[in-house]
């Protein structure tokens, strides 16, 4: 859609109309009205993602890209749909640098075995950074492993920030790739990539961004960032889950080999050699998530219809109210404070056990998430064994986040 019929597409910003959008929102947990701040985990589904999930299986259930049948030509034409549809979400300059997976830990693996084939050598170094998510850690490690080249970690400041000079120092003619998260998960600091991007390319190091925690949140263009990579999954951006984006320039995804291969991927096939079919298809091997696909084309085409102007501001009014409450009491640590952040706060409790606070306020209808939220070396770069941590998006209201530091105190209060 282009920016124009877009914007007539548009929607007010009312968290009432948006929270009827999705159904599970209505319902109750152990009594109590749901309240739901485990985003950073998945976000929940609007109506029209779940009818279109439904709606593909009632009317067009077809394997894509073989068959010569209605329902297969349907099938086909949807998942293309929403390869355009995310096209022009993240401003790619072609359908073809939009390749499907299964979320965004296997575009990451993804790529590290792709790097991991003549690209990445015994004495190279692979950069990325403290408060990277496992899927952004263990992927480059297994790549050395492989290849015989080094992680090299960019820290960060007590804020939950990149230590930007220490990034531009630790990038020399050996770096060879710097895979960096846009928004962490935990933290929910937004990094200042774009720098980082142009630096690294100074340098002719290709980077790849991690914006899992970005999408739901930020607008993204590829084009201005001028990444090389910008991966992200479906289901945290009211999508289903088993589905991802690879995004790439073309002439990476042209250079980078496959590294699945069967169906689909290919061109030719004999018993000697096979020939591969030209990217996005190359690194398609199977039958994909077709369902999945034409949800999440359904689910970002649902959050176009508001402004993403509009949709930070309520977020960082969330944000604000959140660090509000925990600013009244000293008992509770934040977990990073960046400038930049997203409505995501952790905070570690002196009194209690972040497993025993999330179990005590699940009683009270209030999903969190208390652990180290995959981000290990982030909590030992902190001292925490874990933290609480209450993700919100644009559907939770200021009320709930109330409620929330509310019942959190009674909980609290119950152990002292
Ligand atoms: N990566 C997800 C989270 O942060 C699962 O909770």
């Amino acid at each position: 859609m282009s920016q124009t019929t877009l914007a007539s597409h548009r929607r007010a910003f009312d968290v009432a109309a948006i929270r009827a959008d999705f159904p599970i929102l209505a319902r109750q947990v152990h009594g109590q009205p749901l309240i739901y701040l485990d985003n950073a985990a998945t976000t929940q589904k609007p109506q029209v993602v779940i009818e279109t999930l439904q709606h593909y299986y009632r009317h067009y259930n077809a394997n894509v890209h073989r068959g010569l049948h209605a329902l297969s030509e349907e099938a086909t034409a949807a998942v293309e749909e929403s390869r355009q549809i995310i096209q022009q979400f993240l401003h790619a300059q072609s359908v073809n640098e939009i390749v499907f997976t299964s979320g965004c830990t296997a575009s990451l693996n993804t790529l590290a075995l792709a790097f991991s084939q003549g690209y990445l050598r015994p004495g190279d170094e692979v950069l990325i950074s403290t408060m990277e998510h496992h899927a952004n850690i263990v992927p480059w490690q297994m790549a050395c492993q492989r290849t015989g080249a080094s992680l090299k970690i960019i820290p960060i400041n007590d804020l939950g920030e990149l230590d930007i000079n220490q990034a531009l120092c630790m990038m020399n003619p050996k770096t060879r790739l710097l895979s960096l998260v846009h928004v962490s998960n935990t933290l929910g600091s937004i990094n200042p990539i774009h720098t980082l991007i142009n630096a690294a390319h100074a340098q002719k190091i290709p980077v790849i961004i991690d914006g899992a925690q970005a999408v739901a949140h930020l607008p993204v263009d590829v084009q201005v960032l001028d990444c090389d990579f910008y991966v992200f999954s479906g289901h945290k951006i009211f999508g289903p889950t088993g589905t991802g984006v690879l995004y790439g320039k073309a002439q990476w995804l042209d250079q980078l080999p496959p590294v699945f291969g069967g169906g689909d991927m290919i061109e030719t096939v004999s018993f000697e050699r096979s020939t591969y079919a030209k990217a996005p298809h190359k690194f398609e091997a199977g039958t994909p998530n077709i369902a999945g696909i034409i949800g999440l084309g359904a689910a970002i085409t649902y959050l176009q219809q508001f402004d993403m102007v509009e949709v930070e501001q309520h977020e960082q009014q969330l944000l604000t109210r959140a660090k509000h409450w925990l600013a009244q009491t000293d008992q509770l640590q934040l977990l990073g404070d960046s400038a930049n952040k997203v409505p995501v706060v952790s905070f570690y409790c002196e009194d209690v056990h972040p497993h025993d606070l999330s179990t005590l306020l699940d009683y009270e209808g209030i999903a969190i998430r208390a652990g180290h939220h995959c981000t290990m070396p982030l909590m030992q770069r902190f001292n925490v064994p874990a933290t609480v941590r209450a993700s919100m998006s644009f559907y939770n209201t200021l009320d709930e986040v109330d409620i929330f530091f509310a019942k959190l105190e009674q909980v609290r209060r119950q152990f002292q």
